[in-house]
């Protein structure tokens, strides 16, 4: 494990007009660790994933990967240097097929340009690669489906498999089982688990119980600014963080 931290934010805010959105957020998160971002609806969480991932554009304070700072590259530039995002709303190609979707999210990460599209499927290294993370994603049945025709919960799993398809190092999950039942659920985050061992992630969720299932550490947003981070133990049991969502009713969640 590097000593040199995977992501550090160093006194990051964000404002719209005379709105502050994100206040004063220090954060550092070692190699290999994997935080959940917590918080109610509106506390600035998409926000902070959009900052990071060079999306917008920090208002003050630094954002630094590996120890370089980041602010200013743009999304493309992060995910070749190794990090990749999932989004709260899929991101797929619908009329395309699964296999094409990975080929596609492959192509930047083999550096194979649009025009090279037609010897695509003589790209063997691409292609065997494209198989691969298909059949880890447990969709090899489905690689000649196309995406719109899939279910919610294997659309959500392929996107997960396009934000690793680059090997990335950082990962940043918006909602990654949002929007599922329970048992698709369990299903994804066994997939993340497995697929996800030994890199960095940061993921926002609501379901309390992936939450604790899945973060080494758990910090929250309330109102853009981080009013704890601690073990899921220590945040269980944080009075702040019960006042500000946990709550009386539980089953409401973030
Ligand atoms: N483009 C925007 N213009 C104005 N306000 C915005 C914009 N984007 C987000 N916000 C506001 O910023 C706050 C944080 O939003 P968001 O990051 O989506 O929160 P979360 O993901 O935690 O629900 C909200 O109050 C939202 O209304
Ligand atoms: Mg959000």
């Amino acid at each position: 494990m590097s000593a040199t931290p995977a992501l550090q934010l160093q006194d990051l805010g964000y404002r719209i007009g005379g709105t502050e959105i994100l206040r004063h957020l220090d954060l550092t998160i070692a190699c290999g660790e994997r935080v959940a971002l917590i918080g109610p609806n509106g506390a600035g969480k998409t926000t902070l994933f959009n900052l990071i991932s060079g999306r917008q554009r920090p208002t003050s304070g630094a954002i630094l990967m590996n120890g370089q700072p980041i602010v200013g590259c743009t999304p493309s530039a992060l995910y070749q240097r190794g990090l990749a995002r999932s989004f709260q709303i899929t991101h797929l190609f619908p009329s395309l097929t699964v296999l094409d979707n990975m080929r596609c999210a492959l192509m930047r990460s083999f550096n194979v340009g649009l025009c090279f599209w037609r010897a695509l499927s003589h790209h063997a290294a691409l292609h065997h690669k494209a198989q691969l993370l298909l059949s880890q994603l447990q969709l090899t049945h489905h690689q000649d489906t196309v995406v719109k025709h899939l279910s919610y919960a294997d659309q959500r799993t392929l996107e997960l498999g396009l934000a690793l398809a680059a090997d990335s190092t950082l990962l940043l999950l918006d909602e990654p089982t949002a929007g599922m039942s329970h048992s698709e659920s369990r299903h994804v985050v066994k997939l993340i688990r497995r697929m996800t061992e030994g890199k960095t992630l940061l993921l926002v969720e609501h379901d309390m119980g992936v939450v604790f299932d899945l973060a080494d550490r758990i910090i929250v947003l309330v109102d853009g600014r981080l009013v704890a981070n601690g073990t899921p133990e220590a945040i269980r049991s944080n009075p702040i963080v019960r006042a500000a969502y946990l709550g009386s009713d539980q089953t409401e969640g973030p």
